[in-house]
């Protein structure tokens, strides 16, 4: 078993410096070694370490979306590299950067596995439209570029083209949902498992039926998109939009020890870890990189025993 760990230095999706140097500090915290302690063939892809080329000159606003022009071309490049070791049957390991490089690794794992099925751990719901998004950032609207909603079929989008349905789409640990996006969710039928839920049923519960509902056969891979946001502040603070009453480290851990049970995990994103905003202390920025590390050891077969 094989797994391809692309870092993408990244922060165009938003606009707070640091989100870029993400995958570069959990690297330099172990994760490659610890995934090859957990018996994986690590294959390091470096191609995306540096796409600053990808900038272009000039990048104005369209509408009220920001950098529209950097971001897709870093997510088209992305996709195609993701693409390349999804269809080698490697799992995926994409280390971000900002949650709009989602559109990247998604666009690439959907054109190796048609019919796979995400699982989104998040505070946001991160499915605004052009037409709905407040701030302008791209990290807010990954979704619904990938689900084709309406206003998404921009030139400078042309190479995305819809490749997601909403019944294969579910949420974990949202609390800062935009009214727009209450609205989506309720339009298309998504499913979403928000704290409440989490409070309500326990997290156990929640991930059964998280997947009962996109996976009712147990048949479709899985891609796990990750923002270390869904977890409690507490738990993860070096991240650039954080909302308190947020996932525990224990029910952050066990959705990736879950889904690594189904044997189905065929790509993770690891997105927004921010290591500029642990503020200097190194106890929140340790904090926050070990908690990466150590969702993927669970996602990748660690156990407690
Ligand atoms: N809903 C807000 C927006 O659209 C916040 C999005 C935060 N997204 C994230 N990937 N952290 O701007
Ligand atoms: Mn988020
Ligand atoms: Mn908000
Ligand atoms: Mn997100």
């Amino acid at each position: 078993k094989t797994v391809s760990i692309l870092g993408v230095a990244f922060s165009g999706g938003q606009a707070k410096g640091g989100v870029e140097n993400g995958p570069q500090t959990l690297a330099e915290f172990g994760l490659h070694q610890q995934l090859r302690d957990l018996d994986w063939n690590v294959t390091v892809d470096a191609r995306c370490q540096d796409l600053t080329h990808l900038q272009p000159l000039s990048d104005p606003d369209i509408g009220k979306l920001k950098k529209p022009r950097y971001v897709s071309a870093v997510c088209e490049y992305l996709a195609n590299v993701v693409e390349e070791h999804a269809k080698r049957g490697e799992l995926v390991l994409t280390i971000g950067g900002d949650h709009s490089l989602a559109m990247g690794t998604l666009g690439g794992t959907t054109r190796a596995h048609p019919d796979l099925c995400v699982i989104w751990v998040d505070a946001h719901a991160d499915i605004n439209t052009p037409l709905t998004t407040d701030s302008g950032n791209l990290h807010g609207c990954p979704l619904a570029f990938l689900l084709g909603l309406e206003g998404t079929d921009l030139p400078e989008f042309s190479w995305l083209s819809p490749c997601l349905t909403p019944d294969r789409l579910v949420y974990i640990g949202l609390r800062d949902v935009d009214q727009g996006e209450k609205r989506i969710l309720k339009q298309l039928g998504i499913k979403a498992f928000s704290m409440t839920e989490v409070d309500r049923y326990g997290i156990g519960q929640v991930v059964e039926m998280a997947l009962d509902h996109v996976n009712p056969n147990r048949d479709r891979p899985i891609h796990l998109s990750y923002d270390v946001d869904g977890l409690d502040p507490s738990v993860a603070p070096a991240t650039g939009t954080p909302v308190r009453g947020g996932l525990t480290f224990r029910e952050g851990h066990y959705i990736c020890e879950r889904l690594h049970e189904t044997g189905l995990l065929c790509a993770m994103d690891v997105m927004e870890v921010n290591p500029a905003l642990a503020h200097g202390d190194i106890h929140q920025l340790t904090q926050t990189v070990a908690v990466g590390c150590s969702l993927v050891r669970s996602a990748l077969g660690e156990t407690l025993l």
